[in-house]
């Protein structure tokens, strides 16, 4: 009788497979879809940034003369939205442990730094602070969703310290157990909590974006 295994194990072990090969060119197919091109045409970073944009449609996270936070910048599509939307008044600080793949705008401060970095901090507090970050996949659901979750607790310490109040708030995040958790202790923080699921995310991602408005402090 076969042995049945969970997904989590199973996976990893059919990559060198004729499954795995096909699950490859899949999300090879999939990263070169209507976003990525779009992106490429455009001369943005990133297919990121059209997240980015309908979550501002949206939810109306910015205002120019704004100073944001950016969390995860690399490549660097988010940043190059955020430069322009701000405008000239307006200021970004953006965090990775990975190089930008553009020359930084005017008006952004790019810090190639890890974010449980303990020395990571910041000389003023932000209208908005923003979250793209991603663990680096290991195809195992439980351990990348917890990675994540890590990720997103980190976002929301900074955020306590440094968005101002009346401020806004977004993270990515891969739903589980532990994100209503995080999501719970969010809504008592601000005016309103929503999740939500830009339609550039990628259909194989289970990717949310938690949008909070309006940081009432700790
Ligand atoms: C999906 S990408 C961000 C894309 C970006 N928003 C854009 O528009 O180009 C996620 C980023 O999170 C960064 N990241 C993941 N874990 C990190 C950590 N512990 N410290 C710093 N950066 C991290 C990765 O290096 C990666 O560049």
């Amino acid at each position: 009788m076969a042995t049945l295994y969970p997904k989590e194990i199973v996976t990893p072990l059919l990559s060198n497979t004729i499954i795995g090969r096909f699950q490859k060119k899949l999300l090879m197919f999939e990263r070169k879809d209507h976003f990525y091109k779009k992106a490429k045409k455009e001369g943005l970073a990133s297919r990121a940034a059209y997240k980015i944009l309908e979550i501002e449609k949206k939810f109306k996270i910015w205002k120019k003369g704004n100073s944001i936070l950016d969390l995860g910048s690399a490549p660097g599509g988010w940043l190059q939205i955020l430069s322009q939307e701000v405008g000239p008044h307006g200021f970004i600080t953006g965090i990775d442990r990975s190089p930008l793949k553009i020359a930084p705008p005017q008006n952004v401060d790019f810090i190639q730094k890890e974010l449980f970095d303990p020395t990571l901090t910041f000389d003023r507090q932000f209208d908005s602070i923003l979250s793209d970050l991603s663990p680096d996949l290991s195809g195992i659901r439980f351990r990348d969703t917890y990675r994540s979750y890590e990720l997103a607790v980190r976002v929301w310490e900074l955020a306590k310290l440094f968005l101002k109040k009346k401020g806004n708030l977004v993270i990515k995040v891969f739903p589980g157990e532990e994100m209503e958790l995080l999501k719970k202790e969010m809504k008592k923080a601000f005016d309103r909590l929503v999740t939500f699921i830009p339609e550039a995310t990628r259909k194989t991602s289970s990717e949310v974006y938690l949008v909070a408005i309006g940081f009432r402090g700790q």
